[in-house]
């Protein structure tokens, strides 16, 4: 089954208090299988409004999107669509294991061979010891950890986030790309992150899609070709911090 994401001509309105306020502006663009794509912008330019609408949460006012070939509400039933957003949405009455098993429990009824699978992925991030724990007994890393291990319990393939570590300190946030990177290593998922962290966006990357201030155009598309696996010593690399440079820079232009 494909995975490949194409989107073209697409264009947002929204409209309140009788004005209309154009949010997305003509967006083209061509995501292969497989690859780790970030959008980078402004805060207000579209970057939510756009996951929303490639994740079929949200209809375009013109253009459109498809994924494998089909529209994103037809790929929502044939694909495992991955979605891990800005607030972790975690439902407060259920253990953080059960909250895990959520995204699978839509998928399919639970046995031994998926409860072993839940463990194994609260294991690798780190939350052995806090199964039964209700969210509001957790820290907010560890709440981002389970929104993190629900996403990829269903091995989805194709995975949209939206600043999923935006509330984490520098360090924890590190830890979370480089888990993620090797959770994608395997499952290796058409992934489209949007970030407002330049360093992440190029240390996870195989592509930067650049937007402009609202209403959002595609400004630039970054290629970053560093080999992969990428671990922690990139980051110090002067050709990383080259490409940090020139992204910085182009968000400034
Ligand atoms: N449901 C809505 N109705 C009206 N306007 C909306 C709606 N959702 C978003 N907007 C507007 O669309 C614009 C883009 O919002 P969006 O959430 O896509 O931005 P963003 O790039 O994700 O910002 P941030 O970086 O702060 O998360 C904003 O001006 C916002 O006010
Ligand atoms: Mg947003």
């Amino acid at each position: 089954m494909k995975k490949d994401i194409t989107i073209k001509g697409l264009k947002k309105t929204y409209s309140k208090n009788k004005e209309d306020v154009l949010v997305l502006d003509d967006i083209t663009l061509d995501i292969e299988e497989d690859r780790f794509v970030s959008i980078v912008g402004f805060t207000g330019c579209g970057k939510t409004t756009l996951l929303k609408i490639i994740g079929g949460l949200l209809e375009p006012s013109s253009g459109a999107v498809r994924i494998g070939g089909v529209p994103p509400r037809m790929a929502l039933k044939h694909h495992r669509l991955g979605f891990a957003f800005q607030e972790s949405s975690l439902l407060p009455w259920r253990s953080a294991f059960e909250n895990v098993r959520l995204s699978r429990e839509i998928c399919e009824p639970i046995d031994k061979a998926g409860r072993g699978i839940i463990y194994d992925i609260m294991d690798s991030v780190g939350l052995t010891n806090f199964k039964e724990f209700f969210p509001s007994e957790l820290s907010g890393g560890m709440r981002a950890c389970v929104s993190i291990a629900r996403t990829f319990s269903i091995s989805p393939n194709v995975l949209l986030m939206d600043e999923p570590f935006c509330h984490l300190d520098e360090i924890t946030r590190q830890k979370m790309n480089e888990l993620v990177l090797s959770l994608w290593d395997k499952s290796k998922a058409t992934t489209v992150l949007v970030t407002h962290n330049i360093s992440d966006a190029v240390f996870l990357s195989d592509k930067i899609v650049v937007l402009t201030k609202r209403p959002a155009k595609i400004k630039k598309i970054m290629e970053i070709d560093f080999a992969r696996p990428r671990t922690r010593d990139l980051r110090f690399d002067v050709s990383f911090l080259a490409k940090v440079r020139q992204l910085y820079d182009l968000l400034l232009e």
